[in-house]
């Protein structure tokens, strides 16, 4: 059964919660919107098992709708996060999206981890001063190395969309997390990881944020994290 959140548009979010204006780039959309388009090419003309032999990470994995890629980068430039850290890679859109919001600010780096060893490669090399990629091994087993010298403000959560592992992956960020971070939920509409969410940040405001993406994006605020830009 679905656990009642409130649902809030983005705009809501920026005004109410983060205190910041709605910041959009159709430039950073652009950019890997065309990694988008080749994925979905792949999919519609390649039956499943040419897929899963050309790439098991690539069979079993999606980049964010667009609609949620917009409210990536317009919360990241709301925040203007020293460190963001991202679990799940992939080809790296979300990666670029997180990485031009670093970029228009000119401040901030994106941690992002993935088991996949070929994890961000559609990244635009222009962005790439912005990334650390960290690929290979689990988010659990390579983020703690990491977190010993930084405390991420903005965590976006996109690998594993299971209870178990999502609260797993919070168990290891969340004592890290600077105060006032905002922890971003890809796949909400899967109650494990909307539940993770509440269970793994007790303190934290939890929301679903309104948008054209069926696989939904979650927020959970800290305490605290009201920003006036
Ligand atoms: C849904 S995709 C990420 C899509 C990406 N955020 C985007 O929008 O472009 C999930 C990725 O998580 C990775 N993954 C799965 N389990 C993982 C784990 N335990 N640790 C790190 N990465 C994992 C997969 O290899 C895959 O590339």
């Amino acid at each position: 059964m679905a656990v009642p959140v409130p649902e809030l548009s983005l705009e809501a979010v920026l005004e109410l919660h983060l205190r910041a204006p709605l910041l959009e780039s159709d430039a950073a959309l652009a950019a890997v919107a065309d990694t988008r388009d080749r994925e979905q090419r792949l999919r519609r003309f390649l039956p499943p098992q040419i897929v899963r032999r050309l790439d098991r990470g690539f069979a079993r994995s999606y980049t964010v709708h667009p609609s949620t890629a917009r409210a990536l980068y317009a919360i990241a430039r709301a925040l203007r996060p020293a460190v963001t850290f991202e679990t799940g890679t992939y080809w790296g859109y979300s990666t670029a999206i997180l990485a031009a919001a670093a970029r228009d600010e000119q401040f901030g780096v994106v941690h992002t981890f993935d088991l996949y060893p070929h994890a961000g490669k559609h990244i635009p090399p222009s962005l790439m001063p912005w990334v650390r990629l960290h690929r290979g091994q689990a988010a659990t087993d390579s983020m703690p190395a990491v977190l010993h010298t930084v405390r991420p403000s903005l965590f976006f959560q996109d690998s594993v969309h299971d209870y178990q592992g999502v609260l797993a992956e919070l168990r290891v960020v969340q004592p890290c997390l600077a105060s006032g971070a905002v922890v971003l939920f890809h796949d909400f509409v899967v109650d494990g990881v909307l539940q993770a969410a509440i269970d793994g940040l007790p303190e934290f405001f939890v929301a679903r944020i309104a948008g054209d993406d069926p696989q939904q994006l979650g927020i959970a605020i800290a305490p605290g994290a009201r920003l006036t830009r």
